[in-house]
């Protein structure tokens, strides 16, 4: 298994602020952080509203590097975008859409892979697009063959060039009857962002649910689109000619949520998760209360700590209702500390358990399967791709130098860090702004013993 190459803490390369923490663990971290809105629902309620012949209103926008990059990208192709009324609100006014220049937007290149969203909706207001190279993080080939199948389906060229796909509609879209491989998430969001424009009814077969999905299919209704989902995940988009803007408040972040879940479980401590829900996080509550955990579902938020020793527990990472992929890596830090053998099947990615390997550096028991593990029958069935980790505890962690690999696996080493006896060095900080608001601040407001060496 390889790990994505990264900058090492090294004098000579000059590393952005707040790259590099030093961090003095074995602290519980204690108090409240509050959660935003979903990134994996805001970027792609910001390229819906390229759709809209009016300005639309976003609410609790979070504040990270994603957000950026996709805000910037709209602005060149000439939406206008503002503050709203009240803090974390964007508008954004798409009436003078036009195309952008190659130079502009590829200067976007490998930042992020959400301006593969953007196809759809440029194809609908310009009859063309390009696309640059895309970015996100390495944790396996993330192919996005769906996205170009789905999109030839609906009437579009697809012209792949060196540094990126430039796409056209000379027949206009049409809908079309599409069959996913699998429920991905992004050619999901990709068909319905094409589809609701597109003429005539598409019919979108084996698509992902997850709430952030059905977050976007509120927004589209909103806009006039009319999407309706039957059971067995098929989704009905019956194009409309024209949307206007929209009034919407995103989805929270259960991503962050359960990271903040996961680190109070890590470092025995209580952290209350501001705009957490319940109803999204139904299948994390279960395995974090198996996993020795509790919670306690209030009205803003939900309350997460340890009720006594940890437990070790069997996770297999799915699309949902499953256990997300994005829960395991904090999940697998709490699991140091459970007495007995865990097993992590990660059916999602196949290259995902890469940053164990500085879990194990701190002391920990993982050993990873790479090709998965034959170990009788499985609620998932097995993918080609599959990995499984079997985490031994409890094993007492303790200080490290380590250079964070991607976003999820960077939390789960600064709480790794902040679990392990002495002071670590954790070189690569900088990642988690991608999906972590304010992330230094709040580490701070829990009582984290840290310091930001560069
Ligand atoms: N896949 C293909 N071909 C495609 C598209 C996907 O083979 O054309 C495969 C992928 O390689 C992977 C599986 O399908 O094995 C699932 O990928 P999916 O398309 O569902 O993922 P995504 O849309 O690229 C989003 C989130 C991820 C999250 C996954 C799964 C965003 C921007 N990203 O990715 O979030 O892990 O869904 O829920 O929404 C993160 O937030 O850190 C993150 C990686």
């Amino acid at each position: 298994m390889t790990t994505p190459p990264r900058v090492a803490v090294d004098d000579r390369v000059p590393a952005p602020a707040g790259s590099v923490l030093a961090i003095r663990g074995g602290r519980p971290l204690r108090g409240r952080v509050d959660v935003k809105g979903a990134k994996n629902l805001a970027t792609k309620a910001m390229v819906a509203t390229l759709l809209g012949e009016t300005a639309s209103t976003l609410r609790d926008v979070p504040d990270l590097s994603d957000v950026a990059v996709v805000r910037s990208l709209l602005e060149v192709h000439g939406v206008t975008v503002t503050e709203g009324d009240e803090p974390g609100s964007l508008v954004l006014d798409p009436s003078e859409v036009e195309s952008a220049h190659y130079e502009e937007i590829d200067a976007h290149a490998g930042a992020s892979r959400i301006p593969i969203l953007f196809c759809g909706p440029l194809l609908h207001r310009l009859g063309q697009a390009f696309i640059p190279d895309l970015g996100g993080c390495r944790i396996g080939d993330r192919p996005i063959d769906f996205h170009l199948d789905a999109l030839r389906k609906f009437g579009a060229v697809v012209e792949k060039q060196p540094s990126g796909i430039r796409l056209s509609a000379p027949n206009g879209l049409k809908g079309a009857n599409i069959h996913l491989p699998y429920p991905s998430v992004g050619a999901t969001e990709q068909v319905l962002l094409t589809a609701v424009r597109a003429q005539g009814v598409t019919e979108l077969r084996n698509a992902a649910i997850e709430p952030e999905i059905m977050d976007l299919i509120a927004v589209l209704q909103k806009m006039g689109a009319i999407i309706s989902y039957e059971p067995n995940r098929v989704i009905l988009i019956e194009g409309v000619e024209t949307l206007r803007g929209y009034d919407h408040r995103a989805i929270f972040d259960r991503n962050e949520a359960a990271s903040w879940a996961c680190a109070a479980l890590a470092t025995d401590g209580e952290i209350f998760v501001a705009g957490a829900k319940q109803q999204e996080m139904l299948t994390f509550l279960n395995v974090f209360r198996k996993a020795g955990g509790w919670f306690d579902v209030q009205e803003d938020g939900i309350l997460f700590r340890r009720e006594g020793e940890l437990k070790p527990v069997i996770v297999e990472t799915d699309v949902h209702p499953g256990f997300m992929t994005d829960w395991q890596q904090p999940l697998i830090v709490a699991l140091t500390q459970a007495k007995g053998r865990s097993i992590v099947h990660e059916t999602v990615y196949e290259n995902r358990f890469g940053f164990t390997q500085a879990l194990v550096k701190m002391g920990a028991d993982i050993e990873v399967y790479p090709h998965g593990l034959q170990d009788g029958p499985r609620r998932v069935p097995r993918r080609e791709l599959e990995q499984a980790a079997v985490i031994t505890g409890p094993t007492p962690l303790h200080a490290a130098d380590i250079v964070v690999p991607d976003l999820r696996g960077g939390y789960s080493h600064v709480i790794a860090a902040l679990a392990a006896e002495g002071e670590s060095q954790v070189s690569g900080v900088d990642i988690l702004s991608r999906g972590y608001e304010k992330f230094l601040d709040k580490l701070s407001a829990l009582g984290a013993d840290f310091d930001v060496v560069r």
